[in-house]
């Protein structure tokens, strides 16, 4: 299997899906979206997105299936599965944010083997393959070498739908805000993730997450240089997916941090 032109052939899809998600931004109206859940939204334009991704990735790899957030397409594949989130940043999105995000990832026998975060107002792709680099629009990309918390930029995601550990969550934060550089909020998974493996920030974490939100741009920390999985595995709390993500020097003195404050609340 040739990775690297797999990669390369699924961004020329992922581009093509951006420009349709960047013309239909301009014309769009709140009018236009459906609530799924609790502040969980979706539009024509994600599902139209999905289409278009599907449509492309199946000719390019029949063999392979495909998990994907809106569920346009039911069929699974034996070894290679696409795991596609067509719009991360939904809320940005519908409020006319410019940060969001095209995340496709291969999986082989449930390993990635390719990742492709793309930042469409941006034109920002990240990719990488299997045994191959980490790139952004052709240049190799690499993790902060920050060694410190105290150094260091940090980026999560606010919990919105899945209030149960709010109150340990408001703990880590106010650990983390005075013993950091600041901590962001973009809106999109993926480019959280995706900038971290390019150094922009030297961490990431959050919880309450699907597998289309993370598994590119997980395998993008990692093929970078740093480290990215769950923080919390002997938890009694059920908190769905979750993930940190960094560049490895800081990876400890987070996981200590919201370790700590979760155990205290339990
Ligand atoms: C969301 C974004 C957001 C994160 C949420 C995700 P969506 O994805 O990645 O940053 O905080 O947890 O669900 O709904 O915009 O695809
Ligand atoms: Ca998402
Ligand atoms: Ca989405």
């Amino acid at each position: 299997m040739d990775y690297r032109k797999l990669c390369l052939n699924a961004i020329d899809i992922i581009h093509k899906t951006g420009e349709y998600i960047k013309r239909e931004s301009q014309a769009f109206t709140q009018q236009m979206v459906e609530t799924k859940s609790h502040n969980s939204f979706v539009s024509y334009v994600d599902l139209k997105a999905e289409q278009r991704l599907v449509d492309g990735l199946d000719k390019l790899l029949p063999e392979a299936g495909f998990i994907t957030e809106e569920e346009t397409i039911r069929k699974s594949g034996e070894v290679f599965n696409w795991v596609i989130d067509p719009l991360d940043g939904t809320t940005n999105f519908i409020h006319g944010l410019p940060v969001y995000s095209i995340s496709v990832a291969l999986m082989e026998n449930g390993k990635p083997v390719i990742g492709i975060v793309y930042e469409v107002e941006r034109h920002e792709t990240f990719y990488t393959w299997v045994n191959g680099a980490a790139y952004r629009n052709g240049y190799k990309i690499n993790v902060s070498s920050s060694p410190t918390l105290s150094e260091s930029l940090l980026a999560t995601g606010f919990p919105y739908h899945d209030f149960a550990i709010m109150d340990s969550y408001f703990e880590i934060l106010k650990e983390l805000l005075p013993n950091t550089r600041g901590l962001r909020r973009m809106g999109s998974a993926a480019i959280d993730l995706a900038y971290v493996a390019c150094g922009r920030f030297d961490a990431y974490f959050e919880y309450g997450l699907s597998h289309w939100d993370v598994a590119a741009g997980a395998f993008l920390v990692q093929q970078a240089g740093g480290v990215a999985g769950r923080f919390e595995e002997n938890s009694k709390h059920s908190t769905g997916d979750q993930i940190l993500a960094s560049n490895g020097k800081i990876h400890q003195e987070i996981l200590s941090i919201i370790t700590e404050k979760m155990m205290a609340s339990e």
